[in-house]
């Protein structure tokens, strides 16, 4: 009785097959673990006769022997197929590719850019390397103003007699004025964004680059009225519609009159905290009315036509959006600080 068992079991074991590692699982415990098949038999060893112990232990032995082997065979089948199927599995989906993020400047500077859009303005270029002639002569500097002077702007070249001939590196983004100016006749509404330099001593609050975007709107009749408007409504698309503005009387070479704006700040919503200094205001632009003598010097009749101008730092609408409070952050490439802003769109 016994023997025929243990026969039936040895073709059952050599014939059995497993597709996965449970199934490897499922056939160990049934005949090799402690409840298994083969310690059952055990259970029968006791009852064989003293003359027949001998050829029926054997015959376990090689049961045991067989049930081992096979299953272990199983396994390294399973194993290097395995391997094999890893190389060779074209269909598998493809592992989820990484995209950088965009930087938080541009993601602001690219906000600018929509709104303005939106009243009407269209994009203007100029070069960062710029002459003196753009950047301060048409721009109604004088000849000895402090901004000409080497301490504020970086100069790549000099001219011997001719000043307006000197090569530097942009200290505004004002120059685009007077690039469009010369080449476009009114009505002209454009916008220039774009990175300048000046100067200074790098710290948390001051940077020897920066990104501005002037903005410039040339037409008959345009009014103080109209750039208020314009700069209300830039502000509440920004900064949310319950933004209000200041304007407060200001000097620039190339605006008469000029302000700088301010907007309510939107921390404290105007009552008062560490980030406004308790005024409950937030500086964030210069503008003003076209000088006439900027319109002459770039080919535009000031008798005919009138405008208005401004300038924002983008640095500077970045931090009061986003709170930055380090300047040097947007140029360390800090991908901690980058990846904040992943979402951001
Ligand atoms: N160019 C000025 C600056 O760099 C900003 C500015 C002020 C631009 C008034 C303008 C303006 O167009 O009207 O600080």
């Amino acid at each position: 009785m016994i023997l025929e068992k243990i026969e039936s079991l040895l073709k059952e074991v050599s014939e059995v097959s497993a597709s996965n590692a449970e199934e490897l699982e499922a056939l160990r415990l049934k005949y090799l673990s402690k409840k298994g098949e083969i310690n059952a038999l055990m259970a029968d060893f006791r009852n064989v006769a003293a003359d027949q112990k001998k050829a029926v232990g054997m015959k376990i032995n090689e049961l045991k022997q067989t049930a081992i082997e096979h299953i272990n065979a199983l396994r390294e089948q399973m194993e290097t197929k395995n391997d094999d199927s890893e190389e060779l599995d074209l269909t598998r989906t493809a592992y989820p590719i990484k995209l950088g993020t965009r930087h938080p400047l541009t993601i602001v500077r690219n906000e600018i850019i929509d709104i303005f859009s939106r009243m009407g303005f269209t994009l203007a270029d100029g070069p960062e390397v710029e002459d003196d002639l753009h950047i301060f002569t048409k721009m109604n500097f004088a000849a000895d103003h402090p901004a000409r002077d080497m301490q504020d702007t970086f100069f790549i070249s000099q001219h011997p007699n001719d000043v307006t001939k000197n090569i530097l590196l942009r200290s505004h983004t004002s120059s685009v004025q007077a690039r469009v100016m010369e080449r476009t006749q009114p009505p002209i509404r454009i916008i220039c964004p774009g990175r300048v330099y000046r100067n200074e001593a790098i710290t948390a609050r001051a940077h020897c680059f920066f990104h501005q975007v002037e903005g410039l709107y040339i037409d008959k009749n345009v009014s103080f009225t109209d750039l208020k408007q314009v700069l209300l409504t830039f502000s509440q698309e920004m900064f949310g519609p319950e933004t209000q503005i200041r304007l407060r009387p200001s000097y620039f070479p190339f605006t008469e009159p000029s302000a700088e704006m301010d907007i309510s700040c939107h921390i404290c919503g105007g009552k008062g905290c560490g980030f406004c200094k308790h005024t409950g205001w937030v500086e964030i632009l210069g503008c003003g009315m076209v000088d006439p003598n900027v319109l002459e010097l770039c080919g535009i009749d000031s008798n005919v036509y009138s405008g208005y101008a401004f300038g924002l730092g983008v640095e500077r609408i970045t931090n009061l959006k986003y709170l930055v409070s380090d300047l040097r952050m947007f140029s360390e490439n800090d991908t901690r600080f980058l990846k904040e802003f992943e979402s951001a769109n």
